[in-house]
């Protein structure tokens, strides 16, 4: 039997979020799917990248593995084949669906079905190999699905759009490293405290907002919100060229707002569309500047 780890963005609130503030994040539907092919030897088979990866080496992949596996009560050895629908590094979190996929794979091999809030705790333990400080949206989207609002060690406060939310994602080819993006955030917060707070406390604003207008429906007002978050986290540093020339042409192509997604630094950026005419305008305008983009629906 398969199982799945699915795929997020962030619609509002990265970066914040670390530092308590709230997010708005929504599940998609490429994400991470495992199996278990045999039991007997503990290992994890990562097709996409020909890599196998035993618990017992000194590389990230196998600490995270050991990390799962030893949150797993009665862990059972078994043979994890892997496939990745999801860029690496692009803010989509493939590390998280990994995870979870891998958690569920062992649980299974266990004769175990945990609730998505277990499933989602287990995998935090993988996500602290990879980003040193996750805030823990990444796991629980990746566990959950859905529309939600995150906050660090609060209950998830499900969203639920009067319409469904339709997304154009597009990728700037740039691989960035979260725990650098994360660092560099960190590091502007200590030389100049009060500035970064008042920025992070301006996006946690417009994450309620959002969450408003995505339960009224106003699409607009919700892009609007979007572009105001990315120009919040340009002045964080966290944007680059690509991802600015991506958003602007989405933009012009009529989306209603735009904005990098995950940590910045590179990865993909999300342009929230009214309709699928407009979606596939917009994905057509981001393919054109030489970018991979496709479709998604968050509901
Ligand atoms: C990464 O998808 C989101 C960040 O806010 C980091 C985190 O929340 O752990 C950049």
């Amino acid at each position: 039997m398969d199982v799945f780890g699915r795929g997020k963005v962030i619609l509002l609130g990265e970066h914040a979020v670390v530092y308590g503030r709230p997010a708005l994040a929504a599940g998609i539907e490429r994400g991470a799917r495992a199996r278990v092919t045999s039991q007997g030897v503990m290992e994890l088979v990562l097709s996409p990248w020909d890599r196998v990866v035993t618990p017992g080496q000194k590389d990230e992949l196998s600490r995270a593995f050991a990390a799962v596996i030893a949150e797993q009560p009665g862990a059972a050895p078994a043979r994890i084949e892997i496939d990745v629908e999801l860029p690496a590094g692009a803010g989509l979190g493939c590390s998280a669906a990994l995870g979870v996929a891998v958690v569920r794979a062992l649980a299974s091999a266990a004769g175990e079905a945990p609730s998505d809030e277990e499933i989602a705790r287990r995998a935090l333990a993988w996500e602290k190999v990879f980003h040193g400080n996750p805030s823990g949206i990444d796991n629980t989207m990746a566990a959950h699905g859905g529309i939600a609002v995150y906050r660090r060690d609060r209950p998830l406060e499900r969203v639920r759009p009067r319409k469904p939310l339709r997304l154009v994602i597009g990728d700037s080819g740039e691989s960035a490293s979260t725990r650098l993006m994360v660092e560099s955030v960190a590091r502007q917060r200590e030389r100049e405290p009060v500035k970064a707070d008042k920025t992070l406390d301006a996006i946690a604003a417009l994450v309620q907002n959002a969450k408003l207008a995505i339960e009224e429906g106003d699409i607009r007002a919700l892009g609007q919100l979007m572009d105001m978050n990315q120009m919040l986290l340009g002045s964080l540093m966290l944007s680059t060229p690509a991802l600015e020339e991506m958003c602007a042409v989405a933009r012009e192509a009529g989306a209603v707002g735009a904005k990098l997604t995950g940590a910045g630094g590179g990865g993909c950026m999300i342009a929230l569309v009214a309709d699928e005419a407009s979606g596939e305008r917009v994905r057509g305008a981001i393919e054109r500047t030489g970018r991979r983009a496709f479709v998604a629906e968050a509901r």
